[in-house]
């Protein structure tokens, strides 16, 4: 059974900055509103490597580690073993690397322990049909969610990062028991910017999603706090 979430920890927010200070100050602030989970993702990944995280984890934050392993499936196994050692809460990977890796990922990541729950990347929220058809991929973005979130489930993991115009169809389909975790949240007062498979935190919850990953609408308002907060009440109202 999948365990019920405060609203205050379903909000992810994603800590897209180049600098351990910067991340580390966005830790200390956005705490003190009641945001407990931060993601790291390759830009402060790449910058600041794992101490980051081994420091989010000792100012009592809970890490995402969004590094979206895509290769070989030794080499990803490998980097999900190391990841684990890391304690995040979670760690993912993307489906398209194929099942046979995420298969070995998810035995990695059993292995190794620490906790950390592993989801897959199915198509990212950047996105549209056009782009799409560009990557050669032709099935309607929906279908080919939906199959990469049964290859995902399939090969032993805990579940996807999908937009909110897919959540509802994969609930329908795979049930409740499995995680969801969706960026490309906008409040209706923050801007689009480069994603385009957008919806408010209280669509993507009512739609049935478990965390909502939020980096611009926060990181860029005027008034960080309070932005963490509106949107911390809109979870809330969602999920009440
Ligand atoms: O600033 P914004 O709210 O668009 O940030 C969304 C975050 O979620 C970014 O860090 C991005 O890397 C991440 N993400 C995404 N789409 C996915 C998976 C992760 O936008 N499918």
């Amino acid at each position: 059974m999948k365990k019920r979430l405060n609203p205050a920890d379903r909000l992810i927010v994603a800590l897209d900055v180049p600098t351990a200070p910067e991340a580390l100050h966005w830790v200390r602030r956005l705490k003190k509103c009641g945001v407990t989970r931060f993601k790291v993702g390759s830009e402060l990944f790449t910058a600041a490597g794992p101490e980051i995280v081994k420091k989010i984890n000792a100012k009592g934050g809970r890490v995402f580690l969004d590094m979206k392993y895509f290769d070989i499936p030794n080499t990803m196994a490998g980097a999900v073993r190391q990841a684990a050692k890391l304690k995040p809460f979670l760690i993912n990977v993307h489906a398209l690397a194929g099942p046979r890796a995420m298969r070995e990922c998810a035995k990695a990541l059993k292995k190794a322990g620490g906790g950390a729950k592993l989801i897959a990347v199915t198509i990212l929220t950047s996105f549209d049909a056009a782009e799409l058809e560009k990557a050669n991929i032709k099935a309607p973005t929906q279908k080919t969610v939906v199959n990469l979130t049964r290859a995902a489930l399939d090969s032993g993991l805990a579940g996807v990062v999908a937009s909110s115009e897919e959540i509802a169809k994969l609930r329908q389909r795979f049930g409740e028991k499995f995680l969801v975790g969706t960026p490309g949240v906008r409040p209706a007062w923050a801007a689009k910017n480069d994603q385009v498979r957008t919806a408010t935190p209280l669509k993507a919850i009512k739609d049935g999603a478990d965390y909502i990953v939020v980096g611009r609408p926060i990181l860029s308002a005027r008034r960080p706090a309070d932005a963490a907060k509106k949107i911390i009440e809109e979870i809330e109202t969602a999920s009440g």
